[in-house]
């Protein structure tokens, strides 16, 4: 039997398929493995199931040869050197598709926590402060009928967009590729310069995957020519947004809101977020349901038992590597 080392563990149904195919090592402790423990969990298995917390680099690919797959357990794959893996002839494979309508929920669950003032009212209230209805308490913004900027129109972008028709928003995008005709008409959704959707958002929502190219996406001057009555939501990657620049500007009412569940330093935040009473934070929980996170780990297993028998994989970053 080939061994998968499981970096932490996941939900306990795709590690008993597993274990009926595989012996497992799995971490036992819930918590990140230190760079030691990861080198050394990797020698002497065929396979390795990392989490988006793993940075898995050449020296990781280097400490053992006879490594057949890394299966992510995440739709991003900026912790994996995938050009590394691939000049190694090693296949990665992430987990889209089955996380999309879940994250999507979580991005359009920040939207509407911020303009609405959820958590700080939630907190006035537990704080034993409401001491009755008031006409001036805790007025938010509407989200019906308001323009949503859609950044990035893959599966997340667009699962957002078919929610915002549902709101009678005006959807505008952006994207590096513009959808076909038909599809931005079932969405609702047309295409602008990146400028324009910043110019013109009421809301700004973030569904790019990191690359260099999406590094600060979203820096100083980005900010500067948004609304200052906009809301800014993130769920895709932290390093997308400077978010020093990006408390600054919640700070001086450069804009309006934000509502993140991602983080350039995470788990850090950058200095002031955590004072600032018009944002909602999150601990990275965009694919965090039970059904969702089951299959996102069940889809990484028979990514990892399909490559053991020799079959095509389910979804493989780097296709080339296989002829
Ligand atoms: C979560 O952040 C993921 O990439 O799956
Ligand atoms: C609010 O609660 C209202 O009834 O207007």
């Amino acid at each position: 039997m080939k061994t998968v080392f499981v970096t932490r563990r996941l939900p306990q149904p795709a590690l008993d398929k597993l274990a009926d195919h595989a012996q497992l090592r799995v971490n036992p402790e819930d918590r990140v493995l230190t760079r030691e423990e990861l080198l050394a969990g990797v020698r002497g298995v065929e396979a390795l199931l990392p989490l988006l917390t793993d940075t898995i680099d050449a020296e990781v690919m280097d400490v053992n040869p006879d490594l057949e797959i890394i299966a992510n357990y995440a739709v991003g794959f900026n912790n994996i050197d995938v050009g590394a893996a691939t000049a190694r002839g090693l296949p990665v494979t992430n987990t889209p598709g089955v996380l999309t309508e879940t994250t999507a929920d979580l991005a359009w669950s920040l939207l509407m926590a911020t303009a609405r003032r959820l958590v700080a009212s939630d907190q006035f209230l537990r704080a034993g402060k409401f001491t009755g209805w008031g006409p001036m308490m805790f007025l938010g913004v509407d989200v019906w009928g308001k323009t949503l900027g859609i950044v990035g129109m893959g599966q997340i972008g667009r699962a957002i967009a078919r929610r915002a028709i549902g709101f009678q928003m005006k959807s505008i995008y952006h994207d590096v590729v513009r959808l076909p005709a038909e599809a931005e008409e079932a969405l609702s959704a047309t295409y602008v310069e990146m400028e324009t959707l910043l110019r013109e958002s009421d809301f700004i929502t973030l569904h790019v995957p990191l690359t260099a190219e999406t590094t600060h996406l979203i820096d100083a001057a980005a900010l500067e020519l948004m609304k200052d009555t906009a809301i800014l939501i993130n769920t895709s990657r932290g390093p997308a947004i400077d978010e020093r620049a990006l408390v600054r500007a919640l700070q001086d009412g450069g804009i309006a809101g934000a509502g993140l569940d991602v983080f350039e330093q995470e788990p850090a935040l950058a200095p002031g977020l955590a004072e600032l009473d018009n944002v909602v934070i999150v601990p990275h929980i965009g694919s965090a349901s039970i059904e969702t996170r089951t299959k996102m780990a069940m889809l990484a297993v028979d990514n990892i038992l399909a490559r053991f028998a020799g079959e095509p994989l389910l979804t493989c970053v780097n296709p080339e590597v296989l002829g």
